[in-house]
């Protein structure tokens, strides 16, 4: 679909790779784009650059009341960017209680769910939309290291192709970017190779361009399906040695990505 003149949402378009989702889409002669932020100040300085264009958005994505009122006030969305996410860095079994891996499942899995059914009604009134799901090469490979993270993320996967097959129906097209390893707050533990945000949100746009169900964003995550489809006995042992802290290298950069 054409991106010019679109009109976009992107969740936790404040920082990391939703704003560079955000500044991609002003980029790409988007006609305007909301910006959810969970705070709203943290998206000022988007709407001070750009106030023709940028509207901030209060978008707690776990919170069913913003969810419906940013569905009622972003009336005019063709494409929503599910980016929002957390990574609570916790494992499985080793935390102390279940709340670390019950949050990543609210806000990777069911915040994301919550998006794209307020949504599709606005979706619909458009000949062509677009929903892009912001997903993780630990949704693709099971990453013990990752805890909650991993799980929620193949969920937010298999989400994305039902959500898929049901809007095929009013032509909103459904893509999941499998992201590898990335610049921002969130891999700050990450040592190595890590893209740049506008590098994955040049790759979400030209996804969501075409209309692809599936795109692998950057090394990491090619090379981890690469890995999947050639040995995934081998990739799952290789994770499991990541827990106790050895580096893994799988390629030239190795999946340490979230
Ligand atoms: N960085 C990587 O290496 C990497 C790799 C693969 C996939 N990803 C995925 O890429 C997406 C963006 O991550 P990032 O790396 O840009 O991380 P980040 O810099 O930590 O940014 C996360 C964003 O999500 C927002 N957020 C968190 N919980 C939210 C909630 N309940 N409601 C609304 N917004 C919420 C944060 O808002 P606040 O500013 O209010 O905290 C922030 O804007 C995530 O889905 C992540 O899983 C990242």
């Amino acid at each position: 679909m054409e991106i010019k003149d679109s009109v976009a949402l992107v969740t936790g378009g404040n920082r990391g790779i939703g704003e560079a989702f955000v500044l991609a889409f002003l980029e790409a002669g988007a006609r305007r784009v909301y910006v959810g932020a969970r705070q709203i100040e943290n998206a000022a300085h988007l709407v001070l650059a750009h106030p023709d264009r940028v509207v901030a958005v209060e978008l707690d994505i776990t919170n069913p009341d913003q969810v419906l009122k940013a569905a009622q006030t972003c009336s005019d969305v063709s494409i929503l960017v599910n980016n929002a996410g957390l990574f609570a860095m916790q494992r499985l079994i080793g935390a102390p209680d279940l709340s670390a891996a019950r949050a990543e499942m609210e806000v990777n899995y069911f915040g994301p769910l919550s998006m794209c059914r307020a949504f599709a009604p606005v979706l619909a009134k458009h000949k062509e939309s677009a929903i892009a799901n912001v997903l993780s090469a630990g949704g693709i490979v099971a990453v013990p290291g990752m805890g909650g993270y991993s799980p929620s993320k193949f969920a937010g996967r298999a989400m994305t192709t039902c959500v898929r097959a049901e809007l095929a129906a009013q032509n909103t097209k459904v893509t999941a970017l499998i992201v590898g390893s990335v610049d921002t707050r969130m891999a700050s533990h990450v040592t190595g190779f890590k893209e740049p945000p506008s590098a994955i949100a040049a790759a979400g746009l030209a996804a969501i361009a075409k209309g692809s169900d599936e795109v692998d964003t950057d090394f990491m995550a090619i090379d981890v399906r690469a890995n999947l489809a050639r040995d995934p006995k081998a990739l799952e042992k290789a994770m499991m040695r990541s827990l106790s802290g050895e580096r893994v290298t799988t390629g030239r950069q190795g999946p340490s990505g979230l």
